[in-house]
């Protein structure tokens, strides 16, 4: 805590670091704001250039795409399906592919923006949430945040949904089947999204979740966002919270305006050069979907995989019979589990305020080091995550390395159990050694190895001192000691001995 949040803690008035009221009131022009740098914001204007690429593709992709389940013969050049019987969306899908200029590019630029898009957002919540940039007053901004990154991933699986082919059937078959085994709603939705019987008309009840409801929900959620942003002023990296120099940060315009063109620029250029090198669900070699096959190793999109991960670490035979309704656990308990998960995601920062009484407003960003318990907490939710999305694969895993995918099962069950609180408390642990490590060079200056005698007999090591900026950074500003040790020095009245620096300095 800064000594400026000391005095705002024992006073909870809610009230501005006076620090960060440079150029950033509501009334500064566009010309004086300014934005601090940190490497995070990479994927901030990465997920920006996704959406771009995905809008300019898809809007390309209507042209020739037919959102219809219904049935023609495919006459296409593709050989191996001459004669089948297809719907006209996969039959649309094939031509875009197979005899439109260019037409297969677009679809796998548009494939590959969906699969980095929703990765640059969890970096993006990652970086805030292990620096702290989701607290007061940037609280709604996180909510925002979270929202558009859950809009995206329906975004995502309603677009793998569309091609109608193989895979995509077998994918909507496994919702189908969820949504069924929800009591009481679950046939209303099920037959509310399909449209009837499986298939139904899910390819044309999406469409417009996909076209236009899905991109307008992410649009409105991060423009809400970016003024946010543009109120508030952007919080300020620790290495900068104590150098005048790095204090000032960037021009917002034109100056981190172009960067961020510029890097914009560079991610659509990869994205188009994965589309044009790379092959991404490629539906020729999938065929057309068929309600009673399912292809081997049919996987979801990364970003789903946890969903399918969840289902799959579910104890077999998980149901029973209540109140004239089958209740089936193995449906039901991944739901909340998965639906709980992200809840408190969303209300992490209220939560994390309310647990900690905390009521002050916070403009400079922590390391994660010097919040173990926070840190800790992060590393245990990204495990969490990691296990459901390696279970979507358990499959692949046991094939892989020759495992039945039992004993995959079993021991993905319990790593889910026991990994979260395990890497909690290894990283809080790490962290605080870190952080003790900080305060040492701080205090005493990086060791060089040097050993030389005293006059009077003893021996100590030459310390090189810490330049100005990286003292900056180590120090934790006002934060609590480390370790039990730390506190009772901390509480030792008699002087330390002063560190001792190189001859040379
Ligand atoms: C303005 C926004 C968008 C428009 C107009 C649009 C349009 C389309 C159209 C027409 C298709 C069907 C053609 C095809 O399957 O090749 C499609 C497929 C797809 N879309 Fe979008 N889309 C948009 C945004 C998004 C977003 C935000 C995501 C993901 C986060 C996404 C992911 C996908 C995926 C994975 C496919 C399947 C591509 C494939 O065939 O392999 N789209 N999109």
């Amino acid at each position: 805590m800064t000594a400026t949040e000391v005095v705002m803690r024992r006073n909870p008035v809610r009230r501005r670091d006076p620090l960060t009221a440079f150029g950033q009131g509501p009334a500064a022009t566009l010309g004086q704001r300014r934005v601090h740098l940190h490497w995070a914001n990479l994927f901030g204007v990465v997920s920006f250039a996704c959406l771009l690429v995905l809008a300019a593709t898809g809007v390309v992709l209507m042209f020739t795409y037919v959102p219809s389940g219904d049935l023609v013969t495919y006459d296409g050049p593709h050989e191996p399906l001459a004669g089948a019987r297809v719907s006209k969306a996969f039959d649309s899908t094939m031509e875009i592919s197979f005899e439109q200029a260019g037409g297969m590019l677009i679809r796998q630029t548009h494939h590959w923006a969906g699969l980095v898009l929703p990765a640059a957002m969890i970096l993006q919540l990652l970086a805030l949430f292990f620096t702290g940039g989701f607290r007061r007053p940037r609280r709604a901004g996180w909510v925002l945040l979270t929202l558009a990154f859950l809009t995206v991933l329906v975004a995502g699986w309603s677009g793998y949904a569309l091609p109608d082919d193989m895979l995509s059937g077998t994918g909507l078959r496994i919702v189908e089947g969820v949504m069924l085994g929800i009591p009481v709603v679950g046939t209303w939705l099920a037959s509310w999204t399909f449209g009837g019987r499986f298939p139904g008309e899910v390819v044309e009840n999406l469409y417009p979740v996909h076209v236009v409801v899905t991109p307008a929900l992410i649009a409105v959620l991060l423009l809400a966002r970016a003024r946010l942003a543009y109120v508030r002023g952007s919080a300020r990296p620790a290495a900068a919270a104590r150098s005048p120099h790095a204090t000032l940060g960037m021009r917002l315009w034109p100056d981190a305006a172009l960067r961020a063109a510029g890097l914009s620029a560079i991610t659509a250029a990869v994205l188009v050069l994965l589309g044009a090198t790379s092959t991404i669900s490629p539906i020729g070699s999938y065929g057309p979907t068929a309600a009673g096959d399912v292809g081997a190793g049919s996987q979801p999109d990364w970003y789903m995989g946890f969903l399918d991960g969840a289902l799959r670490l579910v104890p077999a035979g998980w149901e029973a019979e209540w109140f004239g309704w089958t209740w089936t656990f193995a449906v039901l308990v991944p739901l909340l589990v998965v639906g709980g998960y992200f809840l408190l995601v969303v209300v992490h920062p209220f939560v994390a305020d309310w647990v900690t009484g905390d009521t002050v407003e916070h403009h400079v960003l922590d390391r994660p080091r010097n919040v173990p318990a926070r840190t800790g907490l992060g590393v245990a939710g990204m495990v969490f995550y990691g296990v459901l999305w390696a279970a979507g694969g358990a499959d692949i895993l046991a094939t892989a390395f020759g495992l039945t995918v039992e004993s995959v099962i079993t021991v993905l069950q319990v790593a889910l159990v026991t990994g979260p609180p395990l890497s909690f408390e290894a990283t809080r642990r790490i962290c605080v050694g870190l952080r003790r490590r900080d305060r040492e060079i701080a205090r005493h200056g990086y060791a060089t190895g040097r050993i030389v005698r005293l006059a009077s007999g003893e021996y100590v090591e030459v310390r090189r001192p810490v330049p100005g900026p990286e003292l900056a950074r180590l120090e934790v500003p006002g934060g609590a000691p480390a370790t039990r040790g730390e506190a009772l020095r901390s509480r030792d009245p008699r002087p330390q001995r002063p560190a001792r620096t190189s001859p040379d300095s």
